[in-house]
């Protein structure tokens, strides 16, 4: 199936609204894996196909998720989760999607996890902010989204949380694991392997390098690591 079959059967698949939001997210992570040198075909095609269990009921999905062995917990939790990790083997099934960054991506859209892939972060986050949502946080995520991509992840994990305590919805674990995540990894302070020795000894200092860092305050604990050591 090539992108065009596949973009025709998840037209004939979600009802209007749910595909028009489906092309704004394309756009979205296309932007977003260009800025930041992702691979945009796959993440056109992950943004094409997040949504694409959607429609389906919860009693279809709960199967899903017993016949493909996904997380059992899930079977407590609403379609609003539900949808993306059974979308996760519905597009092999159903697309012959066999790549597992892409099935990973579309997995977790709903939840996020610890430390997500580039295309994982992409698609999280272009389904928070493609331009027509209509959350009081859009205009603030996107922004950041523009020069700090797990930043950005940090706040939208924060205010869908926020949003669930508020309407006394229940926390899947993997959304709380991902705001820790992204909370705690906010808070080291990068520099070159290189520098280490000179650093350590005192004779050179680490500064701020750009807006990502701005949030540091006087008296912060903060924890140091090499951009060598640092995978993410
Ligand atoms: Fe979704
Ligand atoms: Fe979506």
């Amino acid at each position: 199936m090539n992108f065009n079959e596949i973009q025709e059967k998840v037209k004939q698949i979600l009802p209007t609204k749910r595909y028009e939001h489906t092309l704004r997210v394309v756009d979205t992570a296309v932007k977003l894996a260009e800025k930041y040198n992702a691979n945009v075909e796959k993440a056109r095609l992950a943004a094409l196909l997040h949504d694409v269990c959607k429609p389906m009921d919860e009693v279809e999905m709960k199967k899903y998720v017993i016949k493909y062995n996904l997380d059992i917990k899930l079977l407590d939790y609403p379609t609003e989760v539900l949808h993306g990790p059974v979308a996760g083997v519905y597009i092999e099934k159903e697309f012959g999607i066999a790549d597992e960054e892409i099935k990973l991506a579309v997995a977790n859209h709903t939840f996020g996890r610890t430390n997500m892939s580039l295309l994982e972060k992409i698609i999280f986050l272009a389904d928070y902010i493609e331009p027509a949502r209509k959350h009081p946080h859009l205009k603030e995520v996107t922004e950041v989204a523009d020069f700090d991509l797990d930043e950005a992840i940090r706040l939208s994990v924060k205010y869908t949380l926020v949003y669930l305590i508020d309407n006394d919805e229940r926390i899947y674990p993997s959304l709380l694991k991902c705001y820790n995540y992204y909370n705690i990894k906010n808070y080291q302070v990068g520099f070159k392997e290189k520098n280490k020795e000179k650093i350590l000894s005192g004779e050179k200092i680490i500064t701020i390098r750009n807006k990502s860092e701005a949030h540091f305050k006087k008296g912060d604990i903060l924890e140091a690591v090499t951009y060598d050591d640092n995978t993410n």
